[in-house]
């Protein structure tokens, strides 16, 4: 059995181990836009859904300059975003718009993504993407150097007809395969949705 003391560890060190452990990470592929309407795009992993009240929370860290990402500006300046989930199909684009950029650059153009209209906020939506939440800035907590925690309200969602359950009204996972991320350095950094199991209650007392 390994064990390490993260607290003894350099942040470098701490981000490897602990990111290969907590896995899979759903990938939040934001879209938002800056005050001259350049449209952005890019995905966090450090990312989970709190199902009631209907919220996103985002960990953001900080360009190597130290600077704020431009999906952080862009929230702290407009207050909206669009977090997609994707599947396969998307990986190749999902992946390549982590490229860091200049933010005059759009990752949507580069990528030649097709987007339509939000119906609540002004970031617009990836059209292929099977998922998309439509959300506003509820607030922003500092971790620590580098490292912010950003909730949002989810106001508005949209699935792709392929993967909603008419029956249960809801999405249903044996009709896609939403991607995930793995560890950042070894082995395979991406999953897609694998083997899957529906049990009932359990007959434990
Ligand atoms: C799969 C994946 C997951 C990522 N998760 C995070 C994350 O949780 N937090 C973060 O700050 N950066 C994360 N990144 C890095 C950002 O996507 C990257 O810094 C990006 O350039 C930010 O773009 P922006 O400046 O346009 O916002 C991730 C990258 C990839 C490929």
């Amino acid at each position: 059995m390994i064990t390490r003391d993260l607290s003894a560890l350099p942040k470098r060190d701490v981000y490897r181990i602990l990111s290969s452990l907590v896995i899979p990470r759903p990938i939040a592929w934001i879209s938002t836009v800056d005050r001259e309407g350049c449209l952005n795009l890019a995905p966090f992993s450090s990312f989970m859904g709190i199902f009631g009240p209907p919220m996103l929370a985002v960990t953001l860290g900080r360009r190597r300059d130290g600077s704020l990402k431009d999906t952080h500006r862009n929230l702290q300046e407009s207050g909206e975003a669009v977090v997609h989930l994707a599947d396969l199909p998307l990986l190749g684009p999902l992946h390549a718009s982590a490229d860091e950029v200049g933010p005059e650059v759009s990752e949507v153009d580069r990528l030649g993504l097709a987007v339509e209209a939000s119906d609540c906020v002004a970031p617009p939506r990836l059209q292929d993407a099977p998922v998309a939440l439509e959300c506003r800035l509820n607030r922003e907590l500092e971790l620590g150097p580098g490292s912010t925690l950003v909730l949002l309200d989810v106001v508005r969602i949209h699935a792709a007809d392929r993967i909603w359950s008419e029956e249960h009204d809801c999405a249903d996972a044996s009709r896609w395969a939403p991607l995930s991320r793995l560890a950042s350095v070894a082995g395979p950094n991406y999953g897609a949705l694998g083997q899957t199991f529906r049990l009932g209650p359990s007959a434990l007392p």
